[in-house]
């Protein structure tokens, strides 16, 4: 699973020993062997788990801290697969966190949208909450108006996943049961998500499933993002790119017309790198019926497996995100609905706008869209499909 990730611990291996091996022959020449502790800089990979709270049942909930040799940390907690935290440096070195969400879980089982969640079983909206697969017609949870969002009442962000922690390379297994019928979706739906952190500072989610049933998957993960650290304020200094030159439109209820429309020449033109804010406000249909932007774009390379997606940049920090993916579409949410009543960790209030998100995924409404990538998934059949945000910063 992760032979395609070129050499990524052995390159940082690689980098600490030569620095171990230069500090010692320092060291030594000096004759101060003794002190070489405190100057190792480099962290030590691993992971550690703490105690993160109880559900309303009873069950117990952890929280995982994924460190890699930078410093770069993420954690995670089993309820809802969140990404809880993700400490990311600035271009001084100085570290953030840089995702919105609670310190404990008690913040995570209140009223909030998704905050790091892993969303299903099928993220984003099916319109009027039905679709109909071998002739059967199945309806869902009407609880975004008359459609359907982020999998129901109780999707995939609110349940305990049952946790395992992998070695050589510390990552995070997460794996749930969706039984058949669950928020009404046909069949028995096995899904296995697994966190890493690599030694390039990336967080990497590869995610599979399998049914005993002809059903309808679309798998993302919901991190809201603030690349100058969460609770700082707005989003719209960030730079996005984003590599689409269609979206798909939508209408009053964020349901997809079913075009595909060129992003030319509308304020959805991230092709090159642009401020979110610079024409969020702009006397346009598509960005009224968002409240701004909440749209899905179309990826050029989609298809030809893990690529780039999307790049953001946020220029005061240097911090900047890119986020790979081997999904058709992107949901860029730019945080329309936030409303500063939601006081996260460390008590900072999350402001209309303060985040936004990047979620990767089949387009929305699919099962009602037979044009669309198809997000059937049929016995026998392994989903598979994997999701990078790599953190670098920029001069
Ligand atoms: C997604 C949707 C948004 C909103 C958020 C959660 O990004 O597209 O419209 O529902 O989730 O608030």
């Amino acid at each position: 699973m992760y032979d395609n990730l070129p050499g990524r611990e052995h390159k940082g291996e690689r980098i600490v020993t030569r620095r171990k091996y230069l500090f010692c022959s320092l060291a030594f020449a000096l004759g101060i062997m003794g002190a070489s502790q405190t100057t190792e800089q480099a962290a030590s990979p691993g992971m550690n788990r703490r105690a993160f709270g109880k559900m309303a049942n009873g069950q117990t909930t952890d929280l995982y801290t994924l460190t890699n040799r930078n410093g770069m940390e993420v954690g995670i907690t089993n309820y809802g697969g969140r990404v809880v935290s993700i400490l990311a440096p600035d271009r001084m070195g100085k570290m953030a966190d840089v995702v919105l969400g609670f310190d404990s879980l008690d913040g995570y089982l209140s009223n909030n949208p998704y905050f790091g969640a892993l969303v299903g079983r099928y993220a984003n909206r099916i319109g009027k909450a039905r679709f109909t697969l071998d002739g059967v017609q199945y309806k869902l949870a009407q609880n975004d108006g008359s459609n359907s969002l982020h999998g129901g009442l109780k999707g995939f962000d609110k349940v305990a996943w049952k946790a395992e922690e992998l070695q050589n390379p510390p990552a995070l297994e997460l794996t749930y049961l969706s039984k058949d019928g669950e928020e009404g979706y046909p069949g028995n739906l096995s899904v296995k998500v697994v966190y890493s952190l690599t030694e390039s500072n990336e967080l990497r989610i590869d995610y599979t499933a399998t049914a005993d049933r002809d059903t309808v998957l679309n798998l993302t993960n919901h991190s809201y993002f603030n690349l100058a650290g969460q609770g700082s304020g707005d989003i719209l200094k960030h730079e996005l790119e984003i590599n689409a030159d269609r979206f798909t439109p939508i209408d009053d209820t964020l349901i997809p017309t079913g075009e595909l429309r060129k992003v030319e020449g509308t304020p959805l033109d991230f092709r090159k790198p642009i401020a979110i804010g610079a024409r969020i406000n702009e006397n346009n249909e598509q960005l009224k019926f968002g409240k701004g932007y909440d749209h899905n774009f179309v990826l050029n390379q989609a298809g030809a497996g893990l690529t780039l997606a999307a790049r953001v940049i946020e220029p005061e920090s240097g911090r900047a995100l890119e986020v790979l993916t081997t999904q058709p579409g992107i949901q860029f949410y730019s945080g329309n609905f936030l409303d500063g009543t939601i006081h996260g960790k460390g008590g900072k209030v999350y402001g209309r706008r303060s985040a936004f998100c990047l979620e990767t995924q089949h387009f929305p409404d699919s099962p009602n869209k037979p044009a669309f990538p198809s997000t059937e998934l049929k016995p026998g059949q392994t989903y598979n499909e994997t999701t990078i945000y790599k953190f670098s910063t920029t001069r």
